[in-house]
């Protein structure tokens, strides 16, 4: 098990401090993540997660920055309150609309960035090896997880990306936020059995952390198509089952993500990229324990 968060009481004084918002955050495993790769780095810093709903998100975050906070990554359902809390973004961070890295500033504003799409790409370029250029693209999904990742994929060179979601009104505003009429289109999720073949599958809906099945044709998974759900642990057992069942190339859950992102978080903070496989292969160990 990953050690407790120090209390307040036992921290000196000139320790930087960090912060994981959500709700819930209980189960976050961005303090572990942040204290390993501080440890490795030789950086002295505390990083704690602190429990925020949208409603108290601006109070805590002042709370925070009048501790001394430094930095925080910001997790559901956060993510657009964070990027409306920043003065200045990023361009990933600007053109989604929502920030999971914000960065105090020294005349007291924040500074938000978006490192979702960097890990996700990192994951799959680094670790699984896969080039994304020229990838038929199909993301699952409208929702503050997809809308994170649209503008990373793009720049890592992806051919197009098709957004299916329930809600088909939520994929059309994500693809006009977008803004890239030439790649980015739209599909109702009824009609993906005559979408075609993609070469990258992405799961970026909330469905797994429901318990609840997607009803998907296997028609979607082109020959040695990726199949890569944003969610790991139980809330990606389904959709990389049924990836597996119809035989995708690569299947992959979220938790490289995961990992990457907070590398990102931590070189915006810190100035280095940790080594991230070691702490990958601790995480999987403890998911698959
Ligand atoms: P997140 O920030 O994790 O994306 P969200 O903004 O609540 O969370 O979005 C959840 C996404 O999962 C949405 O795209 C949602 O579809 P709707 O916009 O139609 O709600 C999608 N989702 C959740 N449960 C789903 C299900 N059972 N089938 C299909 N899509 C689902």
């Amino acid at each position: 098990m990953f050690e407790k968060p120090e209390t307040t009481a036992e921290a000196p004084i000139e320790i930087a401090r960090y912060a994981v918002f959500g709700q819930p955050i209980a189960h976050s495993r961005s303090p572990a993540i942040h204290r390993l790769f501080a440890q490795a780095e030789h950086i002295a810093l505390r990083y704690d997660p602190i429990e925020a709903g949208p409603a108290e998100f601006p109070r805590r975050l002042a709370q925070f920055a009048a501790d001394g906070g430094r930095g925080a990554n910001i997790t559901l359902p956060l993510k657009a309150a964070a990027h409306a809390a920043c003065r200045t973004h990023g361009a990933h961070a600007r053109r989604s609309g929502v920030a999971n890295t914000i960065t105090r500033r020294d005349d007291g504003t924040w500074h938000g960035d978006n490192t979702d799409g960097l890990g996700l790409v990192a994951d799959i370029a680094e670790r699984l090896r896969l080039d994304l250029r020229g990838r038929r693209t199909l993301v699952l999904g409208a929702g503050g997880a997809a809308q994170g990742v649209l503008s990373a994929l793009l720049e890592a060179g992806v051919e197009s990306i098709l957004i299916a979601n329930r809600t088909p009104e939520r994929a059309d505003a994500l693809a006009d936020r977008i803004g890239d009429p030439a790649r980015v289109h739209t599909a109702y999720w009824d009609g993906l059995r005559d979408a075609g073949a993609f070469d990258l599958v992405l799961n970026a809906t909330s469905a797994g952390h429901a318990g609840t099945a997607l009803d998907l044709p296997f028609s979607i998974l082109a020959p040695r198509a990726l199949a890569y759900d944003m969610n790991y642990g139980s809330a990606a057992i389904g959709f990389t089952a049924w990836a597996r069942a119809g035989e995708a190339g690569h299947v992959a859950d979220g938790l490289g993500m995961l990992v990457e992102q907070a590398a990102e978080s931590f070189r915006i903070w810190h100035g280095r990229r940790p080594d991230t496989e070691s702490v990958y292969r601790q995480l999987r160990r403890e998911l698959d324990a």
